[in-house]
């Protein structure tokens, strides 16, 4: 138990380059992707405060909307271009000779609507599937060229919803499940190369989009989840992912991890 090189205590992504979507409300080098003009003083702060972590973690900043078919590209070209260009700064962020490689990828932005069957529009599912589905789709196949040669890891963020059944919240909880179908192929299909896929979803933690899910739902999940009744928190949610990014998810893949506190459906 005293050999702290058999796991990994300290920095267990150092020197990786990890991009994270949906960034701006909430490792390693980091690029922290989201959309939203009014979310850049957001990340900006956040960007700050990894920073100023004992490692002093580099960070990028990128802006792309993932709802578009251009957006996921646009978002791998801008953080190439940031990564070569911090290369000749001479920050340490990168070397001239080092390659842009893609270590992890968090599938993380997302968007839910609240809405019942007989309402859905086409532009209701759009606005969901563009983003949960199409946008990560998207992503993942516009990173694949530049994920790292062994051990890369994809991590889609799903929800518990994928596996219930709330009323009036079918387009989410169905995009959801999409997310879980594509972590399996996506595992059997790139295990090869060395890549793990899994997929984190959590039960409701408090945030943006909690606020717009009805509360008799949430207060539902509260009073089902074994651990303490209570909602989780984005650092629960957060150290499962980076448990999975890290050497102790190596031998993961093709998984859905509930981080939920134990709630029922799973
Ligand atoms: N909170 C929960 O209870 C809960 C439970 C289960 C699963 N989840 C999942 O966890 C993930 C994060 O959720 P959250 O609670 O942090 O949600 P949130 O507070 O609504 O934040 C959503 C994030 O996604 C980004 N985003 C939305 N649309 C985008 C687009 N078109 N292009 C690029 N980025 C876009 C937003 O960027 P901007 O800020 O720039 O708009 C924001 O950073 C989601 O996948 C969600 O489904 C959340």
């Amino acid at each position: 138990m005293s050999d702290s090189s058999s796991s990994e205590f300290r920095l267990p992504l150092e020197g990786k380059l990890a991009i994270i979507t949906g960034a701006s409300r909430a490792l390693a080098r980091v690029a922290l992707a989201y959309t939203s003009p009014s979310s850049e003083a957001q990340v900006r702060a956040l960007a700050e405060r990894i920073r100023a972590l004992p490692y002093a973690a580099p960070t990028f900043a990128v802006q792309a909307d993932l709802s578009t078919t251009e957006g996921p590209s646009h978002l791998i070209m801008n953080l190439q271009a940031q990564f070569r260009a911090a290369a000749h700064t001479g920050d340490g962020v990168a070397h001239p000779q080092r390659p842009f490689v893609i270590d992890i990828l968090v599938n993380n932005a997302g968007c839910e609507r609240v809405v019942p069957l007989g309402q859905i529009d086409v532009a209701d599912y759009n606005e969901v599937y563009d983003v949960n589905v199409r946008g990560v789709i998207l992503l993942t196949q516009a990173a694949l060229p530049y994920l790292a040669a062994t051990g890369a890891r994809v991590l889609n963020i799903g929800s518990v919803g994928a596996r219930a059944g709330f009323k009036d919240l079918s387009l989410y909880c169905s995009s959801k499940a999409a997310l879980e179908a594509l972590t399996r192929c996506w595992a059997a299909e790139l295990g090869r190369r060395g890549v793990t896929v899994n997929c984190v979803s959590p039960g409701p933690v408090q945030s943006a989009m909690l606020d717009k899910i009805p509360a008799d739902i949430v207060e539902m999940q509260k009073a089902q989840t074994p651990i303490q009744n209570r909602l989780g928190t984005i650092e629960e949610v957060a150290r499962v992912v980076a448990a999975l990014a890290g050497r102790d998810g190596d031998w993961i893949s093709g998984q859905v991890v509930s981080a939920s506190g134990g709630w029922a459906m799973y």
